[in-house]
């Protein structure tokens, strides 16, 4: 079977996606214009061709301008489906989507709009495709702390819809250490914590999104490379890493992917996982970061089918869904070694 095909068919999660990042410039057009709303660009195309970014803000820049089209519940539901849909063909077989709540509150959209349209979408995938998934909301860290409590508050009502919470956006000059309390107080309602760390922050951003905030998974990480003993510490506690290749590229994180962690990260006993982060922004939904980081690194078959595991093993799905999903895998690899 030709790689592509492989990676196609195979089972597997998506734990790290922003839904905001999946809104391709067609959606956003057509929503701004069913909600009047302005766009600073005139076409598709002027949209597709300002997507050249130096570093992490140049794109948050333009990912906060997009998402100015999204007004109404309708819209979080149609975002969200689509990308569903998407995920069905990709055989995404569990997915983990993070929102930015206050990203859209500070517009004057209701939070239970943005909730309402995303869970009900996640449903409809469930029924539709036997995709389970679950939301995670992101506090932005390059506001303060009071606004993450704000934001915790609000989210009281929907806490059955949102499975944990996690940490995004500008990351030099916000470590974790600002948020230790809102996630004390997340995780003593019951949410999940991930957090992003070490996608441009040094590898202190990691140890204290690990101390400070108990994140159970690391977003992005790269940076621990560089630090002998916090990959032992990652290596020890199986912490996953929700590696995002095309996206280190886009935002030149590296300059090649061929100079991406992944590989070493997977020789030194990481838990290493693949995902899209923000597809419509960096040019390839999640089986493209598959394939890229194939290429890259040289990864077969076998390294591949260990990398969905890990998605799997990783996620917040419940545990018979984790084995069930585990198993679609094993049958995957079965069939494919009898042809
Ligand atoms: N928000 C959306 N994508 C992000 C990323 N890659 N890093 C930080 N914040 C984000
Ligand atoms: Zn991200």
């Amino acid at each position: 079977m030709h790689m592509d095909a492989f990676i196609d068919r195979l089972p597997k999660a998506e734990l790290h996606c922003h839904i905001e990042g999946t809104l391709e410039p067609e959606m956003m057009f057509e929503m701004a214009a069913r909600n009047g709303v302005p766009l600073a660009y005139q076409s598709v195309q002027a949209v597709r061709d300002a997507y050249q970014f130096e570093r992490l803000q140049d794109f948050l820049d333009i990912y906060y301008q997009g998402m100015a089209a999204l007004r109404v519940e309708r819209d979080f539901y149609d975002l969200a489906r689509a990308y569903l849909e998407k995920a069905e063909a990709q055989r995404i077989r569990h997915l983990e989507l993070f929102f930015d709540p206050q990203a859209h509150v500070s517009r004057g959209v209701p939070f239970a709009a943005v909730v309402g349209g995303l869970s009900a979408a996640l449903q409809s995938a469930q029924r539709d495709f036997d995709i389970s998934a679950r939301l995670i909301m992101c506090f932005l860290r390059h506001l303060d702390q009071r606004d993450a409590f704000n934001t915790l508050e609000m989210a009281k009502p929907h806490r059955e819809q949102i499975a944990g919470v996690g940490l995004d956006s500008s990351e030099r000059g916000h470590p974790p250490e600002k948020f230790t309390e809102v996630f004390a107080q997340a995780r003593a309602q019951g949410y999940r914590c991930v957090a992003h760390a070490g996608e441009e922050g040094p590898p202190e951003y990691v140890w204290g999104a690990l101390d400070a905030l108990q994140a159970e998974r690391i977003d992005h990480g790269n940076a621990a490379l560089a630090d002998e003993r916090l990959l032992a510490r990652l290596a020890e506690q199986a912490v996953p890493l929700t590696l995002c290749p095309l996206s280190n590229v886009k935002l030149r994180v590296i300059d090649d992917l061929a100079d991406h962690p992944l590989k070493q990260m997977l020789d030194l006993g990481l838990h290493v996982t693949v995902n899209s982060d923000d597809p419509a922004y960096f040019g390839g939904h999640l089986n493209d970061n598959y394939r890229a980081i194939a290429a890259a690194l040289d990864l077969g078959p076998v390294v591949l089918a260990q990398l969905a595991r890990n998605s799997v093993s990783a996620s917040f799905a419940d545990a018979p869904r984790r084995r069930a999903l585990l198993a679609e895998i094993d049958a995957y690899m079965s069939a494919r070694a009898t042809h």
